[in-house]
């Protein structure tokens, strides 16, 4: 087989076979196919697309390029969620301990913040001692004790996906629909979970733009799951301004805390609240413990409002080496900013926009996030939002609050959040639902 013959195979916008797909993609780990032929091909799946069969196939050879995780110890169906990436998306750290104290059988593979979105295994690991380099069999033994466990990706897995990432990064290839989707769902796949619930965020926070582009990455990666034998379905959610109301590491274990408190049904009112609901209702469902996603969304406010999933919180952290005693007493145990600096309102009105971009980007500046992987961060810093969309403002107000140590961006910080708001005269209406739409 030639790489030659599938490029231009690619370029004239023909389908190719797994086989042709497990030369390419082998053949690039393996330092046989060099990056100009590859970044070739991807340039023309740029501009060609993929069928739903070759990006199913692109998806199995990228597998196959690593190790997989192999969860068959563990009883039951495994669920797993991923989120496409957003600004104060704190998801997660509820949505993991919930659906454990729902029954569920969650074993998680998550990634490091990188850019202005955030990671989950930098903010569990604000939390003194809590570990996430388990080794395999710990991991597979925490799931069958307490439903739960979460780990980093390993090296070892998908490097195809590692590799490929890195040259569409300096080739203008990121954005395609067929790559972006086989990249997720190969590592969603291979972390071993039979139901995935994918969040693919939309608006100015998010990768995905648009409503309709968030569709057709949310269709390709249902199609790819579903027919690599996985319990596949998405949602379409907001990111137009951060979920949660606090955006930086240690803050979001902190807002997670608090959210997880007993509550009454009514008190289910934030935003990200509201999302791991709707999550777990449809995880519930896929793994066929719910018959609707209405009887899916019962159980997930029950549990929730009992403060169940608080202790199930309590129980992954402490498995997992952690401080327990951290959900009673975060402000003794998450690691605090030196600074602190509220950004008032200089006028008074409605807030029109918040958007999450320049927020997430003020965090990162302020030392939340990193520029390239593998940079140092502060686990302390980030914004504190006091005012959303629609919310009235009078001059002098608080808006939002900067946490750091290190105040050498403060300046450009501020900049972002000043960017972020926009307020104006007029009452401005609701923002428009979190739920976009489904798959
Ligand atoms: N996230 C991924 O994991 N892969 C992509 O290609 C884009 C975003």
């Amino acid at each position: 087989m030639r790489t030659n013959d599938l490029i231009w195979k690619k370029r004239e916008g023909q389908e190719l076979t797994e086989e042709e797909l497990h030369h390419l993609i082998a053949g690039y780990v393996k330092n046989e196919i060099e990056d100009y032929q590859v970044a070739a091909w991807a340039m023309a799946v740029f501009f060609q697309g993929m069928t739903a069969k070759e990006q199913a196939a692109l998806t199995k050879v990228m597998i196959q390029s690593g190790e997989q995780l192999d969860l068959s110890p563990i009883e039951g169906l495994k669920v797993d969620k991923h989120s496409t990436g957003g600004v104060g998306d704190l998801t997660t750290l509820l949505l993991v301990p919930l659906l454990a104290a729902m029954g569920l059988k969650v074993a998680k593979m998550s990634g490091r913040g990188l850019g202005h979105t955030g990671g989950t295994i930098d903010k569990l690991e604000s939390i003194p001692g809590f570990r996430v380099d388990l080794g395999r069999e710990e991991f597979i033994q925490q799931v069958r004790r307490w439903n739960l466990a979460l780990i980093g990706q390993t090296k070892e897995m998908v490097p195809a996906d590692g590799k490929l990432y890195e040259l569409r990064d300096v080739t203008a290839t990121v954005e395609s629909i067929p790559l972006i989707a086989s990249s997720i769902m190969s590592k969603k796949i291979a972390a071993g979970a039979d139901v995935i619930m994918l969040d693919v965020k939309v608006g100015n926070g998010a990768f995905m733009k648009s409503l309709a582009e968030g569709r057709k990455l949310a269709k390709a990666m249902v199609q790819i799951g579903n027919q690599l034998g996985r319990r596949t379905a998405a949602v379409l959610t907001s990111m137009d301004q951060p979920l949660g109301n606090m955006i930086g590491n240690a803050l979001e274990v902190r807002e997670a805390i608090e959210l997880l408190q007993p509550k009454s049904v009514e008190q289910v009112t934030d935003d990200a609240l509201l999302l791991t609901v709707e999550l777990a209702a449809r995880i519930s469902y896929l793994a066929g413990q719910s018959a609707s996603i209405e009887e899916g969304k019962e159980k997930a406010l029950e549990t929730l409002c009992t403060g169940c999933a608080l202790q199930s919180f309590r129980q992954w952290i402490e498995a997992q080496g952690g401080v327990g005693a951290v959900v009673e007493d975060p402000d003794r145990y998450l690691p605090k900013a030196q600074n602190k600096e509220v950004i008032v309102s200089a006028q008074s009105g409605y807030v029109k926009s918040l958007q999450a971009l320049p927020i997430g980007k003020a965090a990162s500046l302020l030392g939340a996030g990193r520029i390239l992987k593998g940079d140092a961060i502060d686990l302390a810093a980030g914004v504190i939002i006091y005012k959303r969309q629609g919310h009235k403002v009078e001059a002098g107000e608080p808006l939002a609050e900067i946490h750091y140590n290190d105040g050498q961006h403060r300046k450009e910080a501020l900049q972002e959040i000043a960017k972020a708001y926009e307020i104006v005269e007029e009452p401005v209406p609701a923002p428009t639902a979190l739920l976009l739409g489904e798959v």
